[in-house]
């Protein structure tokens, strides 16, 4: 299982998102979160700004996707050049019509879960998807704090999957900075999402490799 970091550029410059990628060299894949207003109530980026961060960098693309109708729209961002889009399974009205429709878009397929959603109610999915986010927050905003208490739905995502090199990945996202990356590995998580803790640094790129070192002593999955 191999640990992967996405530094989450809520938390960056909007007006310098290039610098700010070329401020973390080390990390595995940026973390890119798209809000619209209606299913959560903030406002950031759309499919346009994805394209253009796509041409920007070879670092893949992480899409979040914190919108209504993902069904309409998830396939925009797939073509947009990220490399993983992730919906949210609340918003959607048929979630394996937007796992097919990422997925033939070329994208690799997300399923995310709310802090109010149980993945129990979606495990017939996941042998579907590429990647399980389970928020550690409610989503919208970057600098909550993180929420020990969803941590059993990874232990419990992470037994039923396992930990082999095929077994899907299990995203954190919400809260996940030094103080708080052990527990989401120890827990299972082996994607972990970082915004303020990054870009709240004066040395972003050294607070990607101290997640990096923290997450991989307290994995307990080889
Ligand atoms: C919250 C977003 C997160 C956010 C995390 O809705 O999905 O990706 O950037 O920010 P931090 O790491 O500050 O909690
Ligand atoms: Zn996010």
């Amino acid at each position: 299982m191999a640990l992967q970091i996405a530094p989450s550029i809520l938390s960056a410059d909007f007006a310098n998102l290039q610098t700010a990628i070329e401020s973390v060299p080390g990390a595995d894949w940026i973390h890119v979160d798209v809000m619209d207003n209606h299913f959560v109530p903030n406002l950031t980026i759309g499919a346009p700004v994805v394209s253009a961060l796509a041409a920007a960098t070879s670092t893949p693309l992480d899409c979040h996707l914190m919108i209504a109708e993902p069904d309409r729209w998830a396939v925009d961002y797939a073509e947009a050049g990220a490399r993983s889009v992730t919906f949210h399974v609340e918003a959607a009205a048929d979630v394996r019509s937007c796992i097919g429709n990422i997925r033939g878009a070329g994208a690799r397929v997300g399923m995310g879960i709310k802090p109010g959603t149980s993945v129990e109610d979606y495990l017939d999915l996941v042998p579907l998807v590429d990647m399980v986010l389970i928020m550690t927050v409610e989503p919208g905003f970057g600098g909550q704090a993180f929420m020990a208490e969803m941590l059993p739905k990874v232990r419990r995502l992470r037994e039923l999957v396992g930990d082999g090199p095929d077994a899907v990945w299990i995203q954190v996202d919400g809260g996940v900075a030094v103080d708080t990356i052990e527990q989401c590995a120890e827990a299972g998580a082996d994607m972990f999402v970082a915004g303020s803790a990054v870009f709240g640094s004066t040395e972003p790129n050294m607070v990607v490799e101290q997640l990096r070192g923290l997450a991989h002593d307290a994995c307990q999955h080889p």
